[in-house]
């Protein structure tokens, strides 16, 4: 049986159109009038149990919305959801129990208390056991080094060790879905291979995942799914390696070298790459299709002609793969996953949604690099459809 079952999930958001100040909010009084956002537009998901599924699109497409949908949190316009054969938004408190998640903007940690007291809270909540809890803290001490952040009041916490008492939170309560929305946001390069090797761990183990992250290295080893939603809309659900290969096959070593060389030289040793000086002297970027040259031969090669200092390889993080999706080639085929009809709902993927039913000018303003497609949407808005389950508390609080 499926994990998650999402029909023609829809959300949408409205938002009041009112003149500013007292006169606007007069006659907005007298004529009400809202403008309409189509968050999360006719969507299909399943989610098989066990499955580690990447969710990404540029900013704005929806994804957030979605897990808000799958969480309970935000209660869908139209279509229908079953998270283990219960409704989120109808029975929050039933889905609390076998779902975790992690939004990466803000925290679910009590502000003035040690992070302690809001594990033990949450155990609480969650009916957790002595010898379960105590098992679950030592494994986060192990794979998160959250002991040492045990005894800290959250306000007090870096953002790093923030994200791992979150993901503590999350997990806490072993739950069978773990939703996490870019775990990975503004953490340092340490902290973030914390992050991802924890992933691929509980990918090990089982747990069903659904991540979202603007960064391709998050989902790399962890996820094999990946899905993409712009506007509102699933453009593409497929594997993970088919977009890879197709899409994010650029490779960049950046050199820092210390003989005299020009980039002459270095295209003359590498014909099938870019070379480009960078601003100091002796520094250069060569890029490369993968499928052509290996970051090993060029090293090598390098290494033959000059004195390598420093090094860094670059890959495309998973905004460019969507850019590139975008930027006309939407004709990806499905992938393997797909063809075996594993994922039913999507299974022409692109083919059902041709280039023309997208908002052309959030996407074209993304393919061109203006990747805040938020722009075009509504900032700020409020969500006035009048259900109480509408609007996030953490977002009414920030308001
Ligand atoms: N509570 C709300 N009221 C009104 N509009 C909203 C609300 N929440 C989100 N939106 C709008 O819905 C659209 C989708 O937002 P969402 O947060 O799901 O995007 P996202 O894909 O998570 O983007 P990002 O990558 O920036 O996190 C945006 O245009 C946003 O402005
Ligand atoms: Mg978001």
């Amino acid at each position: 049986m499926k994990l998650v079952e999402a029909r023609a999930l829809t959300k949408i958001f409205r938002r009041p159109d009112k003149e500013p100040g007292l006169r606007g909010s007069m006659k907005h009084l007298l004529r009400r009038r809202f403008t309409t956002m189509t968050a999360v537009d006719a969507i299909d998901l399943s989610i098989e149990p066990g499955e580690a599924l990447a969710y990404v699109g540029p900013n704005g497409a929806g994804k957030s919305t979605t897990i808000k949908l799958l969480t309970g949190i935000v209660e869908p316009t139209g279509g229908e959801v079953r998270v283990g054969g219960i409704v989120p938004h109808r029975d929050r408190q039933a889905n609390a129990r076998q779902i975790g998640v992690l939004f990466g903007q803000r925290t679910q940690l009590w502000w003035d208390l040690p992070v302690r007291e809001s594990l033990a809270l949450l155990r609480d909540m969650y009916d957790i056991s002595p010898t379960d809890y105590q098992r679950q803290l030592d494994r986060f001490d192990e794979v998160l080094d959250l002991g040492a952040l045990l005894p800290v009041v959250t306000r007090k916490l870096s953002l790093g060790q923030r994200m791992r008492a979150d993901l503590a939170c999350a997990l806490l309560h072993q739950p069978k879905i773990v939703y996490l929305d870019e775990p990975t946001i503004g953490l340092d390069i340490a902290v973030k291979d914390r992050v991802r090797d924890f992933l691929r761990q509980l990918r090990a183990e089982g747990t069903t995942i659904m991540l979202t992250t603007h960064d391709l290295a998050d989902i790399e080893g962890t996820c094999e799914r990946i899905v993409i939603i712009d506007d509102g809309k699933i453009i593409y659900d497929g594997g993970l390696a088919e977009v890879k290969d197709r899409y994010a096959r650029e490779r960049r070593v950046h050199l820092q070298l210390g003989t005299p060389i020009t980039a002459a030289d270095l295209a003359a040793r590498f014909p099938a790459a870019a070379v480009t000086p960078g601003e100091a002297h002796g520094e250069f970027t060569i890029s490369f299709d993968k499928s052509l040259l290996t970051a090993g031969a060029v090293l090598t090669g390098v290494a033959q002609l000059a004195e390598v200092v420093e090094v860094r390889i670059d890959e495309p993080a998973i905004e460019d793969v969507v850019r590139r999706v975008y930027a006309g080639e939407l004709n990806i085929t499905p992938g393997p996953a797909d063809a075996a009809g594993a994922h039913p709902p999507s299974a022409s993927p692109t083919s059902a949604h041709p280039a023309g039913t997208h908002a052309a000018s959030a996407r074209a303003a993304y393919a061109a690099g203006a990747a805040d497609a938020r722009a075009a949407g509504v900032p700020g808005a409020e969500d006035v459809t009048g259900a109480a389950g509408d609007v996030d508390p953490a977002e009414e609080a920030s308001r």
